[in-house]
């Protein structure tokens, strides 16, 4: 039999926080019949959220073209239309590769899609559809990581497929903290800091990942910051990766997604290189099972196209039904189609209970004693940070760094678990995340149906107040 020894280190090293204990715990719990309330992770149909009816009538059609001239009385017209269509311009079907780089026609739609967004040029040849944004995101560390000691720029707190992915392929992890009392937004000074401080340690800044809407911070970045941080990243020669999975999820009336490509385009930035990725998985589209998404490539030489294209021919092809969705997504039903009112039903639908979520979310914590968060202005996470009393004799300030890290992180882990046991409430320790030394966090998604939410904002509070009791009276 296989040991664990034999595996590769880098595997054994590489963490993934989002489905980590917590997790595991709370499906055994479940298993002996407790009621939880999966708060872990941005899995929207996993959580009750309806797919589009367009998305999956189309997907019906295409995966079974018998169907289509049934489908005459069951579907609307043109939902027929296009699923001929597709399957005019795609007529191996779905049980077939496709070119590496994607089915030319998708390509083309989500090139067209980008240029109607943000009003700028946008080529099909510099579009590669990906198995989600995942893959794009790992395409780009894999191109560009060189050498153990080249690294890339993450945010703290940040998605953990960065992290995991740099600890994967052997790169370098140079974090950066976001500015939590401004909004989660980039800083400047704190981003050359932290820069300055990897180049004294030997390391090759390569490139800056940015994610906006923000996991797990919910924030969404203003245009000001995102020139900021482009011109940061011309200054030190670093090529950008815009994860815009969260595009479509922005409540906060006074912001507005602006996507890198098009700050880049008005700034006039034409050396830049520019790495964006989408996906279905998030929005109102929810369809993370179906791992649809595009890497879109900006500033980017065609040798350097034609290595991202043959990187992605050694696996072949995305998987075809995700490109689909991923076409669906960029071309949507257009005003006067039979299908366009009820697929503008469904998308309002889906953003309005998202927007009032978060609202729930956030203001039900700000009610709590020694728990603080903003009204997620989008994504779906709040990042929520909690205070917590140290016993007596204990201060981490006389600790290492590491040492501190290794204590938040039980704290952080000791009180996720409890509110897990509890409450049945399953949420992430900030520490999967990272958070700043001193400070304690949890990331919660508000997709769990109203009702659920309503529960845990009731259960966390109370939660909250007796565990830090409980640590008070074992501490005297
Ligand atoms: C910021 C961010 N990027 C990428 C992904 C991965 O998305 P996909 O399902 O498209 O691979 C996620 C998933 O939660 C995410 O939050």
């Amino acid at each position: 039999m296989i040991t664990i020894q034999q595996l590769s280190d880098k595997l054994l090293r590489a963490e993934y926080a989002v489905r980590g204990p917590i997790v595991i715990r709370a499906q055994e719990l479940e298993a002996q019949g407790r009621k939880i309330i999966y708060c872990n992770i941005g899995n929207p149909q996993a959580l009750k959220q309806p797919p589009l009816t367009f998305m999956r009538q189309i997907l019906s059609l295409v995966e079974y073209p018998e169907l289509l001239t049934k489908a005459q009385e069951l579907y609307p017209k043109d939902v027929v239309e296009r699923a001929r269509d597709i399957l005019t311009k795609n007529p191996s079907g779905t049980g077939a590769y496709t070119q590496s780089a994607g089915i030319p026609f998708i390509r083309k739609a989500v090139a067209d899609f980008i240029a109607n967004r943000d009003g700028i040029p946008a080529n099909p040849a510099n579009v590669i559809l990906t198995d989600g944004a995942s893959k794009g995101a790992q395409a780009v560390l894999t191109a560009l990581l060189r050498s153990p000691k080249d690294g890339f720029m993450i945010p703290i707190p940040q998605y953990p497929l960065y992290s995991a992915s740099l600890t994967l392929y052997g790169g370098e992890q140079i974090g950066y903290y976001l500015d939590e009392e401004n909004g989660w937004q980039l800083n400047e000074t704190i981003l050359t800091q932290s820069l300055n401080q990897a180049k004294s340690k030997g390391i090759n800044p390569v490139g800056l990942v940015v994610i906006n809407p923000g996991n797990p911070t919910g924030a969404v970045l203003s245009q000001e910051n995102i020139a900021m941080i482009i011109k940061f990243a011309r200054q030190h020669k670093l090529a950008l990766i815009a994860d815009e999975v969260y595009q479509e999820n922005v409540y906060a009336t006074d912001r507005e997604f602006h996507s890198f490509a098009k700050v880049m385009h008005a700034l006039g930035d034409t050396d830049t290189p520019l790495f964006s990725l989408h996906s279905v998985s998030k929005g109102f589209l929810g369809e993370c099972g179906h791992r649809g998404g595009y890497l879109e490539m900006r500033n980017i030489p065609e040798n350097v196209l034609a290595e991202f294209i043959k990187l992605q021919s050694i696996s072949l092809c995305a998987n075809v039904p995700g490109q689909l969705v991923t076409y669906l997504m960029v071309a949507p039903p257009k005003p006067g189609d039979a299908s366009h009112e009820l697929y503008v039903r469904e998308r309002d639908s889906i953003l309005r209970d998202l927007k009032e979520k978060a609202t729930l979310l956030g203001q039900g914590i700000q009610q709590v004693p020694g728990m603080f968060v903003d009204i997620p202005q989008g994504a779906m996470y709040a990042f929520v940070r909690f205070e917590l009393p140290h016993k007596p004799g204990v201060d981490p300030t006389q600790m290492s760094a590491d040492q501190r890290e290794k204590y938040e992180a039980e704290r952080d882990n000791a009180y996720c678990l409890a509110l897990l046991e509890e409450t049945g409430i399953c949420v992430v320790p900030g520490s999967g995340f990272g958070q700043r030394a001193g400070t304690l966090h949890f990331r919660t998604t508000f997709l769990p149906p109203r009702d659920e939410m309503e529960d845990l904002v009731k259960h966390l509070g109370g939660f909250h107040v007796r565990y830090v009791e409980k640590l008070r009276s074992s501490a005297s």
